[in-house]
Formats: structure tokens, C-alpha cells, sequence
């Protein structure tokens, strides 16, 4: 199989299977999990788009008692917004979360909008995040790429040529739109996030805990353990 060639069906049915079975194993219990709340989606994958899981958990309920719907964050107060949000980092993210949810106030009846060129049209949210938002909270068959994700993808399937190229970023989203299951989609996503944050992390991935080890191009991956 060339490296830019899309994996045949029962290649991509082993992948769904090896991926969930190991996911309902070692899959994390994190808090925007147990919901699929647009709202508490939107504020949990803007928080994760630059702090590390650990350090949004506590923050995300904080955020949540404080603001519990895209109406009382939209009433907010800039200023206190930016300052709830603060020890996450000074940036631009808490802005842009408020504008997200004063638009879909004001233009959407106060709920998040669910297509991907509306998702798309709010700053803050780009590729990654739309797909995390259609998927985790509305259920669509919408794939996901990031650092992550692609670095999965790519040592499973490619492992050749330059994985930052242009045509390969793309390939990387085909590939993820290829091998997404027809049900538990939610939990497929997820589980390629865990999998890239546990197992085929960038450097010293642990293969021998990786459950695509028997399909993928790049085992034993350099430096693993
Ligand atoms: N990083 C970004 N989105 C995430 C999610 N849903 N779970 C864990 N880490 C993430």
C-alpha cells in the first residue's frame, strides 16, 4: 500500500476495534466526557487548545458553577471573564470564548451553532475545535486532526516523507474522515486523543502498551519503550 493510499475497509474496521476495545479499558474519565452539552464542550476544548488536561480540570467546574450557560457568560462582564480565566494564561482565549457565546446569543436563539461553516465563522475556533464540537456534542461524523492525532496517523499509516508537509496535513485529515466508525463516534475521538497522550506520545512512545502495534508502519517506533 502506498503511503498516501486510504487503509482498505477491514484495515479500518481493526482500527476502530483495536482503538475502542483499548479506550473502554484505559480510556481517561475526564469531565466533559459525561456530557455532550454544546455549551460545556465548547468551554472544554477551548480551555485544552493550550493547557494541559490536568490544569483544566478544575477550572473547567470552576468555569461551569460560575457561567453554567452561554447566556450567563454572554451577561458577563468582559473583564471578569478575563479574570476568571486568568491562572489558564494571559491570552486571547477568554475573549474570544465570551464573543462565541454572546454571538450565539444574539444571532443563533442562545445555542451553539452545529455546522461546521458557522462553527468555522467564530474566531477561536478553527479545523480541530469544529471537529471536536460537531462530534463530542452534536454527533456528527466529524473527524479530528491535531499535533496529536496527526502524529497517530502518520506513524501508523504513512511513515514516510515529511509528516509537516502541506499535502500530508491533508492526507492526515482524510485518513481521520476514513476511519471514523458509523456509531461511537464520541468515543472514537476521544480515544484518539488519549491514545496520542498516553501511548504514541512524540517521544519514547510506549508501543508495547499500544494496541495498533500489530498494523502500524512505524513499530517499533524510534525510542520507544
Ligand atoms: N485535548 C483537546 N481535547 C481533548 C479532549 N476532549 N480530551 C482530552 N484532551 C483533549
Amino acid at each position: 500500500m502506498s503511503a498516501r493510499v486510504l487503509p482498505d475497509q477491514a484495515l479500518r474496521r481493526r482500527f476502530r476495534r483495536c482503538l475502542l476495545g483499548w479506550y473502554d479499558v484505559h480510556g481517561r474519565d475526564l469531565p466533559w466526557r459525561n456530557t455532550s452539552d454544546p455549551y460545556h464542550i465548547l468551554v472544554s476544548e477551548m480551555m485544552l487548545q493550550q493547557t494541559q488536561v490536568d490544569r483544566v480540570i478544575p477550572k473547567y467546574h470552576e468555569w461551569l458553577d460560575r457561567y453554567p450557560s452561554l447566556d450567563a457568560l454572554a451577561a458577563a462582564h468582559g473583564k471578569e471573564v478575563t479574570r476568571t480565566w486568568r491562572p489558564l494564561g494571559y491570552n486571547i482565549r477568554p475573549r474570544r470564548l465570551h464573543a462565541i457565546a454572546r454571538e450565539s446569543v444574539a444571532r443563533y436563539g442562545s445555542r451553539l451553532p452545529s455546522d461546521e461553516d458557522t462553527l468555522l465563522s467564530f474566531k477561536g475556533i478553527g479545523a480541530y475545535t469544529a471537529g471536536a464540537i460537531r462530534s463530542f456534542a452534536f454527533g456528527q461524523r466529524a473527524a479530528i486532526v491535531d499535533t496529536n492525532v496527526a502524529r497517530i496517523l502518520f506513524r501508523i499509516f504513512v511513515n514516510r516523507g515529511d509528516a509537516k508537509a502541506h499535502a500530508m496535513r491533508k492526507h492526515m485529515w482524510t485518513l481521520s474522515q476514513a476511519l471514523l466508525p458509523r456509531k461511537r463516534v464520541f468515543d472514537f475521538n476521544q480515544a484518539l486523543m488519549d491514545l496520542g497522550a498516553t501511548v504514541c506520545i512524540a517521544r519514547k512512545p510506549k508501543c508495547s502498551a499500544c494496541p495498533m502495534a500489530g498494523m502500524c508502519r512505524s513499530y517499533p517506533a524510534a525510542g520507544a519503550v
